[in-house]
């Protein structure tokens, strides 16, 4: 890959992890690439804005991307971290070793992270403060503390001159980045269609938690004209920013009231008891034109559940009990979703026991604090009945009509 010009001496400097067996963040699957980007600004300083994971040898493609620009690792003056984890900064140790002058500006919180991750010392960094501004040449860079998107110390930096938000994991998607096509206006609607997919899941598996805080930072930018989006995961927006600073309202949202009209539905069986109402499960929702989005586990994994869990206003769950529990890989993805904060749900619960059950009370107890509202469950002995599956027909007819009042 080659470096990118964004505009005038703003340039791109990107990698796609496209190794299909890793697992970003050591969890979610990325069958379709993720890339990582940062930005260099070349001028009267050169200035680099994140940085790079230090992982398939990404260290030297970057350098090589850079000397495309006939600059090499000691001409740049200034690092700006807007955020320590490792994706974006796991080459600062080498890198400043290499290069003994370049100041990092970040945030107060970050220093202490450069010295346990990085082995920099604090007194090569500069603490920035919210709102803060730096000149060099033709360029005005302005941070902005915005805590928690994703971690404690993140912050992003605005260039006021031409607009340019550098948002690093905001904004951000999963999904390789073609070389000739890294702005919103050079790919088809198939790929927006892709990337956007690809955003919810990414939000879904990496920022929901902080959804209180994605509403904070969107508030603190809405001062700002931003003409152009550079993330450090994804496209860069300058046709339409707006396109992703909406998706992105809308996600954080979700976690403050109803998401879309959809249910995802999760469920699992070890002798088919718990899978014979699923077909009546689909067919009612179907009839009542609700879209649904179904999983079973153990099989599907837990990063696409939590993004339909997400956008989606119900969720149901089927699943037996096993040594008076719930079936333990429903267990594992309740838990997921709880920490992935996974609220404001309709909620039905089904399945199967042998002897005295135990499933329904083991999901109450790990569901109580989850802000979900349980419509309703039915469980039964063995294999389901005419009778029981009447009963699941009628609270799934209920279950909807809730579903489809809460989320008008
Ligand atoms: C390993 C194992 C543990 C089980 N533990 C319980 C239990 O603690 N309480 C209970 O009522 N039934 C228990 N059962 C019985 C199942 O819940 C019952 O067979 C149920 O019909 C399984 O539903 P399924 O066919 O959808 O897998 C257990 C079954 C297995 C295989
Ligand atoms: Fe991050
Ligand atoms: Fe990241």
């Amino acid at each position: 890959m080659k470096i990118k010009k964004v505009i005038d001496d703003i340039y791109r400097f990107s990698v796609n992890i496209e190794d299909k067996s890793y697992l970003f963040e050591g969890i979610w699957p990325i069958p379709d690439g993720i890339s990582i980007n940062g930005y260099l600004i070349k001028g009267e300083k050169n200035i680099l804005i994140d940085l790079t994971q230090n992982i398939f040898d990404f260290p030297t493609e970057i350098t090589q991307q850079m000397e495309g620009l006939t600059l090499g690792i000691k001409d740049i003056d200034i690092i700006v971290l807007n955020h320590m984890e490792p994706d974006h900064s796991g080459w600062l140790r080498e890198f400043c070793k290499e290069n003994q002058k370049a100041v990092v500006y970040c945030t107060k919180k970050a220093i202490p992270l450069l010295q346990a991750f990085a082995g920099v010392p604090a007194e090569r960094a500069i603490a920035i403060t919210d709102g803060m501004v730096i000149e060099t040449g033709d360029y005005e860079l302005q941070f902005f503390d915005t805590p928690n998107i994703h971690w404690p110390e993140t912050m992003m930096t605005y260039e006021r001159k031409r607009g340019i938000l550098f948002s690093c994991d905001a904004f951000g998607s999963y999904g390789s980045i073609d070389e000739d096509a890294i702005f919103d206006d050079q790919i088809s609607q198939e790929k927006h269609q892709f990337y956007e997919t690809e955003a919810l899941r990414y939000y879904a598996n990496i920022v929901a938690t902080f959804s209180t805080f994605v509403l904070k930072g969107l508030e603190k930018l809405k001062g700002l004209e931003i003409k152009m989006i550079c993330p450090a995961h994804g496209i860069i927006w300058r046709d339409n920013p707006a396109v992703i600073i909406d998706q992105y309202d809308r996600y954080a949202k979700y976690s403050k009231g109803p998401a879309e009209r959809e249910v995802t539905v999760v469920w699992s069986s070890m002798y088919g008891n718990t899978k014979q109402v699923l077909h009546l499960v689909i067919e009612v929702l179907r009839k009542r034109g609700i879209p649904l989005h179904v999983f079973q586990v153990p099989g599907d994994d837990i990063g696409y559940i939590l993004a339909s869990a997400w956008k989606s206003s119900g969720l149901i769950f089927g699943m037996p009990t096993y040594e008076y529990k719930m079936f333990p890989p429903m267990a594992h993805t309740i838990d997921e979703l709880m920490v992935k904060k996974v609220t404001n749900k309709k909620v039905f619960r089904f399945g199967s026991f042998g002897w005295s059950g135990g499933a329904q009370r083991d999901f109450e107890i790990k569901t109580e604090k989850s802000g979900w509202d349980i419509i309703g469950h039915h469980e039964w002995q063995g294999a389901p009945t005419d009778k029981d599956q009447e009963t699941m027909r009628k609270a799934l007819e209920t279950y909807c009509d809730i579903l489809i009042d809460f989320s008008k």
